[in-house]
């Protein structure tokens, strides 16, 4: 059933009180060409998944669709693997703690991201060393021109840094229905990240396990992250940057303790939580918004605030940091 004038405050983790022009919710593939077939292209759509990488900075003239796609299956399985098919409207984290329930390796480090299970390849979600294409098989998505479902593999994926095909070249033409992850049944554990190691000496942990290291990540985010309930906001506002090899080395000149992590490509990735601490922002609050206080590559909603007032902080965030360093940062949460 399609809405009218629905706020989407419920609907996106910044809290951000915004109307769109229409609004419906869909549970299936069947529900969702209805509901097209309602609108017959009369407004233009807006997909949305947990809400948790978007902010609304002025009130939608679209009619958003959420999906609610659920469902989790065993779709083969040996004595080492599990692929299992996950509806794209499931929430992640519940999804995770499936997986580590089963003691299922692949996705453990990826603990309390927030969002959906579709937006998973739609930016190739990671943390804590893990990303998804390492155990992404393929997923499933409606073609909303021809109207049929087409399966993409990883290589058809393109994924990149928080990147795929899906927010570029393909950008508004599928609905992602269902991925399929690949999980092991002897997981090699990554505990590399170092906060990892520390947090599961810390806890006292003897033997490794996917449980142990689920719940290792599940404290440091929440030692760091703001829960979304509590304080609105999008997780990393902000990507990391990548840089010459030069610029790495004229930062580490000028300053030697930033962290710099050198890449295949031999460009090097910045840490933005850093540039952003460092240009003085961390913790700095401007109106109903500011750069959280533990980690200030997070922006947050003190109350009340708008997608606009949040905009204006990031390019006061942006500003500082490219005078103080010459590096640019780029967003990470889509701005609408
Ligand atoms: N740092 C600071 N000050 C800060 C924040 C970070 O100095 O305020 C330093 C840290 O001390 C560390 C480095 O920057 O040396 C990296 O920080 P951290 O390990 O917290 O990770 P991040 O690079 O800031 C990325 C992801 C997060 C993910 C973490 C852990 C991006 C844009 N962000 O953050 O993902 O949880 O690594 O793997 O890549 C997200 O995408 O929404 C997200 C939260």
């Amino acid at each position: 059933m399609i809405r009218e004038q629905v706020s989407l405050k419920p609907y996106n983790t910044f809290g951000i009180d915004v109307k769109a022009a229409a609004f419906a919710s869909f549970d299936s593939v069947d529900t969702l060409k209805a509901l097209l077939n309602e609108n017959n292209q009369q407004l233009p759509l807006m997909f949305l998944g947990g809400g948790s990488n978007v902010l609304f900075t002025k009130d939608v003239d679209a009619l958003v669709l959420r999906n609610e796609i659920k469902g989790i299956q065993i779709v083969s399985e040996t004595n080492e693997t599990v692929h299992v098919e996950v509806g794209s409207g499931e929430e992640w984290h519940a999804f995770v703690r499936y997986t580590v329930e089963k003691g299922w390796g692949g996705i453990e480090n990826m603990s309390l991201i927030p969002g959906s299970v579709g937006a998973s390849p739609m930016q190739n979600i990671g943390a804590y060393g893990a990303e998804i294409k390492d155990c992404f098989v393929s997923l499933k998505a409606y073609h909303i021109e021809s109207g049929e479902i087409h399966e993409f593999d990883a290589a058809q994926c393109h994924f990149g840094y928080r990147e795929s095909v899906f927010k570029r070249e393909l950008k508004g033409q599928y609905v992602i229905i269902a991925v399929t992850y690949r999980l092991t049944k002897h997981p090699q554990f990554n505990t590399a990240y170092g906060a990892i190691q520390s947090e599961i000496e810390a806890m006292g942990v003897e033997t490794l396990s996917v449980e142990a290291i689920s719940q290792a990540v599940m404290n440091i985010r929440r030692s760091k992250l703001p829960d979304p309930k509590v304080l609105g906001n999008a997780g990393s506002f902000f990507k990391n940057p990548v840089v010459s090899e030069e610029i790495g080395n004229q930062l580490i000149a000028q300053f030697p303790d930033a962290p710099v992590y050198p890449q295949a490509n031999g460009m090097v990735k910045l840490a933005a939580g850093w540039l952003i601490e460092k240009a003085g922002l961390k913790g700095y609050r401007r109106g109903n918004c500011g750069v959280h206080e533990k980690q200030a590559l997070v922006l947050v909603n003190h109350g009340g605030a708008t997608g606009s007032e949040i905009y204006a902080l990031s390019q006061h965030v942006l500003d500082s940091v490219e005078a103080k360093f010459g590096v640019l940062l780029e967003r990470e949460v889509n701005i609408y």
